[in-house]
C-alpha cells in the first residue's frame, strides 16, 4: 500500500478566514487509494515536498479476527517518494492550520490599518493644500507624479521588481486609467469646495451607483436584499446633502461623478485583468503613469502655469515653507494609501475590500470633523450614520 501525507495550509485564502469560523477542521481524508487507481493514473503531478511515502505496512492495525496476528512485528519501510505517481491524502493539522490563520488574520489587520491611517493623512494634507491654493488639477496631477516617480525609482534601484507588460496590458490598463483619472479629479475638485467629510459621505454610496450600473448597463441583477440595501445609503446620503451647512453644487456633483467614475474603474478592471500576472503594487504604479500622461494636458488646459504660479507664490506667503511639505505630503500619501489598498486587494476577497473600504469613509469622516472643526448638525450626522449603515448592510447582503 503506498500512501503520501501532505500538509495545505496554502489552501487557504484570507477570504476563507475571514468568513469562516474559527472552529478547527476535522482533518479531511480524500478516498484511499487502490493499486488500482495507482495504474491508472495517467495525469501524474509533483509535488514540491518531499513527502514521505510509507513502502510497506504489516500487520498495521486493519486485521481481521480470522486473521493471524504476528507478535509484535509491525514493520514500517520508508523511502523517498517515487514523484511519478503521488496520491495525495490531505490531512490538515490542527496547530499548523490555527497558526496560519492566525497570521493571515495579523497581516490583513496590518494592512487595513496603515491603509486607513495613510487616507486619514491623505486627506488632512490634500484639504490643508486645497485650503491654501485652490487648483484642483494640479495637486491630481502631482499626487499621480509622486507615485509615479516613486515606483520608477523603485524599479531602477530594484526595490521592487519591475512588472513585464506588454502592449495588451497597456491597452487593457487604458479605460481603467480614464476612469482612474476622471475618479480622482472629480473627488480632488470635490474636496476643494466642500468640507471632505461630505465628500466622503457623498463617496459612501459609491455602491449604489455599482448596483444601477451593473443592472440598467450590463442587465446584472442581484438579490431583493440588495436592492433593499440602497434604500438607507441613497436615502442617508440625501438626508446628509440637504442638511450640510456648506452645500456647494459643484463639491456635491463631484463626488457623484467620482462615484461613476470609480465603478467603471472596477468593470473595467474585472474585466481587462483577467488571467493577467501583475501584482497589485505594480499594477497601481502602471495605472498612476497611464493616468499621469492622460490628466497633464488636461490640467494644463483648465488651470495652466499661469494661475498655478500666481496661486502658489499667495500660498506660500501665508502659509510659509510649510506649504511645500504639505504639497510634497498629500502627493506622496495619495500613492501610499491606494498602493496598499491594491496589495490588500491581493490577499482578500473584494467583499471585504469594500467592508474594509466603508470603515474607511467612516474614520476619514470623523477625523476630518476633529481636525478641521467642521460644524455638523445633529440631522446632518444622522444621515452620515444611515448611509453609512446602508453601505455596510450592502456589503452583507451582496454576500
Ligand atoms: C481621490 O482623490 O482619488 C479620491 O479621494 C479617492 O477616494 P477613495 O480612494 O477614498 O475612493
Amino acid at each position: 500500500m503506498i500512501s503520501s501525507v501532505k500538509l495545505t495550509p496554502s489552501s487557504f485564502t484570507s477570504s476563507d478566514i475571514l468568513t469562516r469560523k474559527c472552529s478547527v477542521p476535522k482533518p479531511k481524508f480524500q478516498s484511499l487509494p487502490t493499486i488500482q487507481n495507482v495504474h491508472q493514473s495517467s495525469n501524474p503531478s509533483f509535488s514540491s515536498q518531499k513527502p514521505l511515502y510509507i513502502s510497506s505496512i504489516e500487520s498495521f492495525s486493519l486485521v481481521t479476527k480470522t486473521q493471524k496476528r504476528a507478535p509484535s512485528t509491525t514493520k514500517c519501510r520508508a523511502y523517498e517518494a517515487d514523484r511519478s505517481r503521488p496520491l495525495e491524502i490531505n490531512i490538515e493539522f490542527p496547530d499548523e492550520q490555527a497558526r496560519f490563520e492566525a497570521a493571515q488574520r495579523f497581516k490583513i489587520g496590518l494592512y487595513f490599518a496603515t491603509w486607513w491611517a495613510l487616507n486619514v493623512v491623505f486627506n488632512i494634507y490634500n484639504k490643508k493644500v486645497l485650503n491654501a491654493f485652490p487648483y484642483p488639477w494640479l495637486t491630481s496631477t502631482l499626487s499621480l507624479a509622486a507615485g509615479s516617480l516613486m515606483m520608477l525609482i523603485s524599479w531602477a534601484t530594484r526595490i521592487a521588481d519591475a512588472p513585464k507588460t506588454d502592449l495588451d496590458f497597456w491597452k487593457t490598463l487604458f479605460p481603467v486609467a480614464v476612469a482612474h483619472t476622471i475618479g480622482h479629479v472629480a473627488a480632488t475638485v470635490s474636496m476643494s469646495k466642500v468640507a471632505v467629510s461630505f465628500t466622503h459621505i457623498i463617496k459612501s454610496s459609491e455602491p449604489a451607483f455599482s448596483v444601477l450600473v451593473s443592472r440598467f448597463l450590463l442587465g446584472e441583477m442581484f438579490p431583493v436584499p440588495v436592492y433593499m440595501s440602497l434604500v438607507p445609503i441613497i436615502g442617508g446620503c440625501a438626508l446628509a446633502a440637504v442638511t450640510e451647512l456648506n452645500f456647494n453644487m459643484i463639491g456635491f456633483m463631484g463626488a457623484m461623478i467620482s462615484n461613476l467614475a470609480f465603478v467603471f474603474r472596477n468593470i473595467f478592471s474585472k474585466k481587462g485583468m483577467k488571467g493577467k500576472s501583475v501584482s497589485g503594487m505594480n499594477y497601481y504604479a502602471c495605472l498612476s503613469m497611464l493616468s499621469l500622461l492622460i490628466l497633464t494636458p488636461f490640467a494644463i488646459a483648465v488651470e495652466g502655469p499661469k494661475m498655478w504660479a500666481a496661486g502658489w507664490n499667495q500660498a506660500l506667503s501665508q502659509i510659509g515653507p510649510n506649504f511645500v511639505w504639505w504639497v510634497a505630503a498629500q502627493s506622496i500619501f495619495y500613492h501610499l494609501y491606494n498602493q496598499v489598498s491594491y496589495m490588500s486587494l491581493d490577499q482578500i476577497s473584494p467583499l471585504t475590500f469594500s467592508v474594509g473600504n466603508t470603515m474607511k469613509r467612516v474614520s476619514v469622516i470623523v477625523s476630518s470633523i476633529i481636525i478641521f472643526h467642521t460644524p455638523v448638525q445633529p440631522i446632518n450626522a444622522l444621515g452620515a450614520a444611515i448611509a453609512i449603515l446602508g453601505t455596510f448592510l450592502y456589503s452583507q447582503a451582496k454576500q
